[in-house]
């Protein structure tokens, strides 16, 4: 079963993706199944976009519902559905961030808002942060510091510059009077999970006030529950000029947006656009992932679950762990080893994972999540180091 899907697949597929030889065909909460009936617990968790877990109810539901009312609706229409999801963004989003750009992933909302921080500032240049990830579009991989993501693509988009994360006297020293936005992410994802400096992200917003720059904070991965507040710029008291979030705004549809601040003034009609963005089926889904973070208090059990879960894996006594570092359910076990090798070793315990660079172990998992599972993802990975070590 698992070989023809794997043959079929490889057959036709670009090839862009480094796979796993497992077929996934079922999802419940925070576990999956692959072809063969095989059970794992899930901490990949769709990377970043499955925080309501598979099958979510309310999501099934509302995205059945919707599905049969009507799917698909240009923009240039209004629609009911949208109409009451661009009102809940607005309300549940940090102050100011009362208008947005729907559109259908992370990438296209980071693009959105290098647009219309262009637009509204007259200005073009970008100060993006070292091993700050914005997706792989030409902007936002413009943005993005990785070097073998960007290399093969030159030239990329002129205008931006990169500093070193929490470095704020290098942050100060790189915004000049064409410095339209700052972009950075309040803890750093695919960069190895390396938090803010609250020093440096409420000093990144004073200087963008006081020289006239917009701030924008990439909530794609931190956004949704992930980090212990529903946006992770709660944790701060950040209020951000444009914010992109996507990931699990749909409960795992493809669904991205761009918020947008005051300070970014008005947008010209025809100026960007997207054919599928704001389609009434996301916004069905969107709408209902927004009430479930607030009636199982999402952001919440992440806070709580994801404080467990550190201190569990910081009682590891394992001399390949170099330091354990997280927020909420964004977790990452920096190992003084590779970390493809661990991966494999869990996947074979029936526990998935993610890597955040060469040797940083990363725990995405359902904040859905039961606490006995976490203990389980422990159990394992204390085994497996065990095992290695
Ligand atoms: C912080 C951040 N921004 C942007 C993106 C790009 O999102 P997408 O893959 O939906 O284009 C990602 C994806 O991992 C991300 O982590």
């Amino acid at each position: 079963m698992t070989q023809d899907i794997i043959t079929l697949e490889s057959a036709h597929t670009s090839g862009v993706y480094p796979k796993r030889p497992l077929a996934i065909v079922r999802g419940k909460g925070a576990r999956l199944w692959d072809a063969e009936g095989n059970e794992y617990i899930d901490c990949v968790g769709g990377q970043g976009a499955a925080n309501l877990g598979h099958a979510h109810p309310a999501i099934v539901s509302a995205i059945s519902q919707q599905a049969g009312q009507l799917i698909t609706c240009p923009e240039i229409f209004y629609n009911d559905r949208r109409a009451e999801l661009l009102a809940a963004l607005a309300n549940a989003a940090p102050a100011g961030l009362s208008r947005a750009f729907l559109c259908n992933s992370g990438a296209e909302a980071v693009e959105a808002a290098i647009k219309f921080a262009r637009l509204g500032t007259g200005r073009s240049h970008i100060v993006a942060c070292m091993r700050g990830f914005h997706g792989r579009t030409m902007g936002a991989l413009s943005a993005t510091w990785e070097p073998k993501y960007r290399k093969p693509f030159e030239p990329l988009v002129p205008g931006f510059s990169h500093v070193p994360y929490n470095d704020l006297a290098a942050l100060d020293a790189a915004i000049t009077d064409s410095t339209a936005a700052v972009l950075l992410e309040v803890v750093q994802g695919e960069g190895g999970v390396r938090l803010g400096d609250p020093a440096f992200l409420l000093g990144a917003q004073r200087l963008c006030r006081e020289r006239g720059t917009l701030l924008i904070v990439d909530e794609v991965q931190t956004g949704y529950g992930r980090t212990g507040a529903l946006f992770a710029c709660e944790h701060h008291g950040l209020e951000p000029d444009l914010m992109p979030i996507a990931k699990s705004m749909a409960g795992g549809l493809p669904m991205g947006a761009c918020l947008i601040g005051p300070r970014v003034g008005p947008i010209e009609k025809m100026i960007h656009g997207s054919t599928f963005g704001g389609n009434p089926l996301a916004c069905a889904a969107a709408l209902a992932t927004l009430q479930v973070m607030v009636d199982e208090n999402l952001p919440s059990r992440a806070a709580h679950l994801g404080a467990f879960l550190q201190e569990r894996l910081r009682s590891i006594r394992s001399p390949l762990i170099r330091e354990v570092r997280g927020l909420g359910l964004l977790v990452g076990v920096e190992l003084k080893t590779k970390v493809t090798p661990i991966l494999q070793g869990l996947q074979a315990r029936g526990v998935l994972a993610l890597p955040a660079g060469a040797t940083v172990l990363r725990l995405l998992p359902p904040l859905v999540i039961e606490p006995s599972d976490l203990e389980r993802v422990v159990d394992t990975i204390e085994s497996e180091l065990a095992s290695f070590g």
